[in-house]
């Protein structure tokens, strides 16, 4: 027979709760206080689920909680709360709650519907689950405890309505954290809309968050709905929060506040539904003491707190990742050494996953097709290079570009990728005609400056650059004889 502890110092909690579930046939045991809490046998009693309350007269729920974790591993928690106290709420999903409710309880049937998944739940499937809604958003789990922990505490709070800030590193994933949120939610049918408020300036990201009437300011010819508006029913992450200027903090605390706003210039009351995730890379609590940051903005951002580790304290998902990254390219086979392995895991990776992800699409590109094994020899870390600008051949055979640019288009590299992998739409074409103008643009700045040092000489600046006159005379665009 199922058997559920209900800890409330509340009597007629504990009496609602006990008829509701001894209804279900459920054997119920209700304790009243920290005390009678200490009294259960634990050895000779065991719950498959206990519904715990945080405030109790003479006892800290959470400290409850870890009791019972302790004796009965596998009795799973609900933890009931008022809204003052989701924060901790929070805290006791990361200590091993299943879930939280909030009190008054104003949906029985909700109520039930949470114990009876509870009770049908078992960790493998929900394991099972989040691998796979991770999957869907490109997510690797790895083996990490520190995320293993931190994606389940992510994936118990996806379902409930309350601001998360993720803060990390750059390019430790805040991003795809915030998808696999809004993934695990009940939303992952709505929108997900992500804005950066470092990349825009404060009127624009004014209008873009809140919308704006036809002729709010100069060049307002229509109306245009805000993204509070547009993502009512989903999820709106806002990137580079600590980059808000103050007049978009103050407006963002009234949205968060009263969930209502107006278009710019206008006056008619919006009401948004959003569910906010804010993401930074910066310490926003420090933002908040350096009085850049307002601090009840902060509080009600950060209500899930989920840091992410940086990936040189996680260096066990080094190869998993690397494997992940390498499958983008079905068509070529590269296997990295023990060595080189373990090179990769002992650089410091200050790009953190991007880096990682940018390192192995140059490797790809720098390997010809066939089979490649990469060795240490080929990633050399050094400073702020990461990996060798080496011409990798299937015979890891080495041609190194001239000596010292190698390392500038190694950088140029590394920015343009940076660049690129924060658009979505890549126009590649574009990209390579610009390429190709590059290369024409370096070809005759060269010619010039050897013509410079050769006072004109074409004859002797062709033979210092290995060139024939004549494919100097045509980089130059002069007409070449054709003779
Ligand atoms: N756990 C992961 N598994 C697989 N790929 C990941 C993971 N985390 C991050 N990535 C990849 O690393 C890159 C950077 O991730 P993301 O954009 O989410 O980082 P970020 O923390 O938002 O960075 P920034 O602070 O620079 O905006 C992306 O290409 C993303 O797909
Ligand atoms: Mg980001």
């Amino acid at each position: 027979m199922t058997s559920i502890l209900i800890i409330d110092d509340e009597v007629e909690v504990g009496n609602f709760l006990s008829h509701l579930f001894m209804s279900k046939g459920y054997n119920v045991t209700v304790v009243n206080s920290g005390k009678e809490f200490n009294e259960i046998d634990f050895s000779h009693q065991p719950f498959h689920a206990a519904m715990i309350d945080l405030k109790l007269p003479d006892a800290n729920g959470l400290v409850l909680l870890k009791h019972l974790k302790r004796r009965q591993p596998h009795c799973k928690v609900i933890i009931m709360t008022g809204y003052s106290t989701i924060k901790t709420a929070v805290e006791a999903m990361k200590l091993g709650a299943s879930d939280y409710i909030e009190k008054p309880f104003d949906d029985i049937d909700l109520l039930e519907a949470q114990v009876d998944d509870l009770l049908i739940s078992n960790v493998t499937s929900n394991e099972q689950r989040i691998l796979d809604l991770a999957i869907n958003v490109g997510l690797i789990v790895g083996q990490n405890e520190t995320m293993r922990q931190l994606i389940q505490t992510a994936y118990k709070v996806a379902g409930k309505n309350v601001n998360v800030l993720i803060e990390g590193e750059t390019g430790t994933g805040k991003e795809v954290l915030a998808r696999f949120i809004h993934q695990a939610s009940q939303r992952s049918y709505e929108s997900f809309i992500g804005v950066n408020c470092g990349a825009l300036s404060e009127s624009l990201l004014e209008s873009e968050l809140f919308g704006h009437e036809k002729g709010a300011f100069t060049g307002a010819t229509q109306m245009r709905k805000g993204l509070f508006e547009i993502a009512s029913k989903g999820t709106l992450f806002l990137d580079e929060i600590a980059e808000a200027s103050t007049s978009i903090q103050v407006k963002l605390l009234r949205v968060l506040e009263t969930r209502e706003f107006m278009r710019l210039g206008g006056e008619r009351i919006f009401r948004t539904n959003t569910r906010l995730l804010a993401a930074t890379n910066e310490d926003l609590q420090e933002a908040v003491q350096q009085k850049k940051f307002r601090e009840d903005l902060f509080y009600r951002l950060n209500v899930v707190h989920l840091q992410i580790p940086p990936l040189r304290e996680r260096k066990e998902d080094i190869p998993l990742l690397m494997e992940h990254f390498l499958k983008r390219y079905p068509g070529i086979e590269i296997t990295f050494s023990d060595d080189a392995v373990k090179t990769m895991q002992s650089y410091e990776w200050p790009g953190n996953i991007r880096e990682l992800s940018n390192c192995i699409t140059r490797i790809v590109t720098l390997a010809d097709s066939g089979h490649v094994k990469i060795t240490a020899d080929h990633l050399p870390f050094t400073g702020q290079r990461s990996v060798t600008s080496k011409k990798l051949t299937a015979s890891s055979r080495s041609e190194t570009l001239g000596e010292g640019m190698d390392e500038h288009i190694e950088k140029w590299m590394d920015e343009a990728l940076c660049f690129y992998s924060q658009k979505e739409d890549i126009d590649l074409e574009e990209v390579l005609a610009q390429v190709k103008q590059l290369e024409s643009q370096l070809g005759k700045a060269l010619i010039l400056q050897t013509l410079e040092a050769t006072h004109g000489n074409r004859k002797e600046a062709a033979k210092r650059l290995q060139i024939s006159t004549r494919k100097l005379r045509y980089l130059l665009n002069e007409k070449v004889n054709t003779e």
